[in-house]
């Protein structure tokens, strides 16, 4: 089956194809950054706007850069949600729009989901079950992952998500948006003697997240600092190793509760070098496989709705003429296949 996917819930117009036999066949993405860094953060309306404007053109592209036909298509994903409400019914009315038209079912795939199956794109891809740590801008969460639509919710944050930890921590330090991965160079030229920042949740049982205190600890630290520009990265430094080491600690916890050897970590913050270089290291120690996606499938992506969409579709799932977007979507209430 080849089908088109369409990824538009936040600031990122992606769109790829993907085949059952031939794996991944195109894949394009357009990034809205530039528009929304002079207001320092994502601006809904006009991202709604710019994915009317650029997601046709951006499937006439892939679909020639891939050498397919409209008519060698079989099956249309969108992402339907969890995602900003204009964003994501632009995708979902093209892909359902494109999908009627071309007589073929269309599929709205939970972008949580999407990330949680882009290292299934890979080489050598993790076979279930697995734990699944899903780190984004929107969500932090581990996951048990028995199967397509199997999950059970370990843990998840209590506030902040990692990304957004990330991004108003660049925010606070002048780094501009999106801060995440410009926090993350920045920390490569850090000194990490020069401060220790808390572990948020460690000290007590389970598996949820806090990222809100570190933040606003980050920002008190930079404050009474000298704020010279080593200050500055070895303040970043800081937040990242507190943040990374904290996901470490809570990933083990994972692994040890479920008994599961395989880790799997998706989402734009499993793009952050020390979070990779960490689990891996603590993968090794634990006798545990770790897997990521390559970078550009770690943050949003149309490569991983076209996957997803894909295993639904063959699995005979698909959305009726009418559809909707879900800008609030729970991973544990999808179906199995
Ligand atoms: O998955 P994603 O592209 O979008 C959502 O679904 O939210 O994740 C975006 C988030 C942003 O918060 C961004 O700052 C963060 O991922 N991010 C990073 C890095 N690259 C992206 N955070 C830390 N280090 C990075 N290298
Ligand atoms: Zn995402």
């Amino acid at each position: 089956m080849l089908i088109l996917g369409i990824e538009t819930s936040c600031d990122e117009t992606g769109v790829a194809l993907y085949d059952g036999e031939r794996g991944l066949l195109g894949h394009t993405l357009y990034s809205q950054v530039a528009m929304h860094a002079e207001y320092g953060g994502v601006v809904p309306e006009l991202a709604s706007r710019d994915h009317v404007q650029k997601l046709l053109p951006l499937i006439s592209e892939v679909l020639a850069q891939a050498g397919v036909t409209r008519a060698e298509i079989d099956g249309v994903a969108y992402t339907a949600g969890p995602g900003l409400i204009g964003a994501l019914l632009v995708g979902a009315s093209v892909g359902r729009s494109l999908a009627w038209a071309w007589g073929v079912p269309a599929i709205g795939v939970h972008h949580m989901e999407g990330h949680l199956l882009a290292p299934m794109l890979e080489e050598n891809p993790p076979v279930f079950p697995f734990v699944a740590l899903l780190v984004s801008g929107g969500h932090t969460m581990l996951v048990k992952v028995e199967g397509v639509g199997r999950y059970e919710i370990l843990g998840e944050s209590l506030d902040d998500a990692a990304g957004e930890a990330f991004d108003k921590t660049a925010k606070m330090l002048g780094l501009g948006y999106p801060g995440g991965p410009v926090l993350a160079r920045l920390a490569e030229s850090g000194d990490p003697e020069a401060y220790r920042f808390p572990r948020p949740m460690t000290d007590r049982p389970g598996l949820d997240f806090s990222f809100s205190g570190l933040k606003t600890f980050t920002l008190t630290t930079w404050q009474q600092s000298t704020q010279t520009e080593q200050d500055k990265a070895n303040v970043a430094r800081a937040f990242q190793d507190a943040v990374v080491d904290t996901l470490a600690i809570k990933c083990k916890r994972a692994l040890e509760k479920t008994g599961l050897k395989r880790l799997v970590i998706a989402g734009g913050v499993s793009a952050n070098k020390g979070l990779r270089e960490r689990l891996s290291k603590m993968g090794g120690e634990l006798g545990a496989e770790v897997y990521y996606p390559r970078p550009e499938f770690c943050t949003d992506n149309g490569a991983m709705i076209a996957y997803a969409g894909h295993l639904r579709l063959q699995a005979g799932q698909h959305e009726e003429l009418a559809f909707t977007a879900t800008p609030r979507w729970p991973l544990e209430t999808l179906p199995a296949i």
